[in-house]
C-alpha cells in the first residue's frame, strides 16, 4: 500500500478541519495517510512514497526553518508541491514575474501612488497577517517604513472594494484539473474573523477566470498537486491575480461533495 504523509503544523489538535476528509479519501483510493507536524524532528520523512504540504500554516514566522525542511524532505521523497514551487511561492515577489495581470503593487515605502483607499501588507504572509488598510497615504508609507525597518518587503495595493460586492473568486486545481471554485469573504473589513476566511460559496467561474486561471498554471512550470488562484477584477473589470495559492491553502474541499476524492485521485496519478 502506498503511504504518504499529510504536513501540517502544531499539535494536531484539529484546526485543519480538512485534514479527516482528505485522510479518509485517500484512504479509498488506496493511500495510506498520516498526519505529520512538519517540524517534528522524530518523524522519517524517506519512510514516506510522498509527503504532502497542507496546513502548515505557522510557515509564516519561519519560512528559512521551513524551507530548510522542504529542501531535506524533496531530498529522501516525493514532496508535493516541489520545493521549487514552495521556495517562490512562500514570498509574494513571485506576482512580479508571473506575467498575467495582477493587483497594482507598489512595492516600497517611498512615493506611492494616489488611491483612494491603501492595503498595506508583507511580502511573506498568510491569513491576511500583518495586513492594513486605510484611507491616509501618510499612514499607508509609514506602515510600510515599518515593514521594512523589520527588513520585511511591504507591498502597497489600492483597495479593491469588488471584495465587498463580487467578491474575490478562488479556483482550485488538482494536478491541473480544475475542481471547484468558491466566493471568498472580504478579510478586511471590522468584525472578520479568520473563521471568515474558511467560509465560502460555491461559485461557476466565468470565462475569463477561466482562462486567467490556466494562464498562471501554464506560467509554472512544475507538477502541481493542488493549486488555489486568487481573482479579483481591477476597475475595469478585468479579472487579475491577487494571490497564486500553491503552499498551504485552504482548499474549501467542503462545498464540493466530489472534491476529496478528486484530490485524492490527483496525488494517485502523481505516484
Ligand atoms: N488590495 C486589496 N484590496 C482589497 N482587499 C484586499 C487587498 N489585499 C488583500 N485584501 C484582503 O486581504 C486578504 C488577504 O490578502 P492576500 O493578499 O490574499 O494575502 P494572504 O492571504 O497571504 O494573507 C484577501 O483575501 C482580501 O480579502
Ligand atoms: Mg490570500
Amino acid at each position: 500500500m502506498t503511504i504518504c504523509a499529510y504536513a501540517t503544523f502544531e499539535d494536531l489538535r484539529g484546526e485543519d478541519d480538512e485534514r479527516d476528509p482528505v485522510l479518509a479519501a485517500w484512504r479509498e483510493a488506496g493511500i495510506d495517510g498520516r498526519a505529520e507536524r512538519w517540524d517534528d524532528p522524530a518523524v522519517d520523512w524517506s519512510a514516506y512514497d510522498a509527503v504532502v504540504v497542507r496546513s502548515v500554516w505557522d510557515y509564516v514566522l519561519r519560512r528559512e526553518e521551513f524551507l530548510a525542511w522542504a529542501r531535506e524532505v524533496e531530498s529522501v521523497t516525493r514532496l508535493l508541491n516541489p520545493y521549487a514551487v514552495l521556495e517562490s511561492n512562500t514570498d509574494k515577489t513571485y506576482l512580479r514575474e508571473l506575467g498575467v495581470p495582477t493587483v497594482p503593487t507598489h512595492w516600497s515605502s517611498e512615493g506611492l501612488p494616489d488611491w483612494p483607499e491603501y492595503v498595506v501588507k508583507p511580502s511573506i504572509s498568510g491569513g491576511a497577517r500583518d495586513t492594513t488598510r486605510t484611507a491616509d497615504r501618510a499612514e499607508a508609507a509609514a506602515l510600510a517604513a515599518a515593514l521594512e525597518a523589520a527588513g520585511r518587503t511591504p507591498m502597497v495595493q489600492p483597495y479593491l472594494d469588488m471584495v465587498e460586492s463580487e467578491g474575490e473568486t478562488s479556483l482550485l486545481y488538482f494536478n491541473g484539473r480544475l475542481s471547484h471554485a468558491v466566493r471568498r469573504n472580504p478579510m478586511l473589513v471590522p468584525g472578520t474573523t479568520l473563521d471568515d476566511n474558511a467560509r465560502a460559496q460555491l461559485r461557476t467561474p466565468a470565462p475569463d477566470q477561466v482562462e486567467l486561471a490556466e494562464k498562471v498554471l501554464a506560467a509554472v512550470p512544475h507538477v502541481l498537486l493542488y493549486a488555489r488562484i486568487d481573482l479579483v477584477r481591477l476597475s475595469g473589470g478585468a479579472p487579475a491575480v491577487i494571490e497564486l495559492e500553491l503552499t498551504e491553502p485552504y482548499l474549501y474541499l467542503g462545498h464540493r461533495p466530489e472534491a476529496p476524492a478528486s484530490f485524492a485521485r490527483a496525488l494517485r496519478e502523481l505516484l
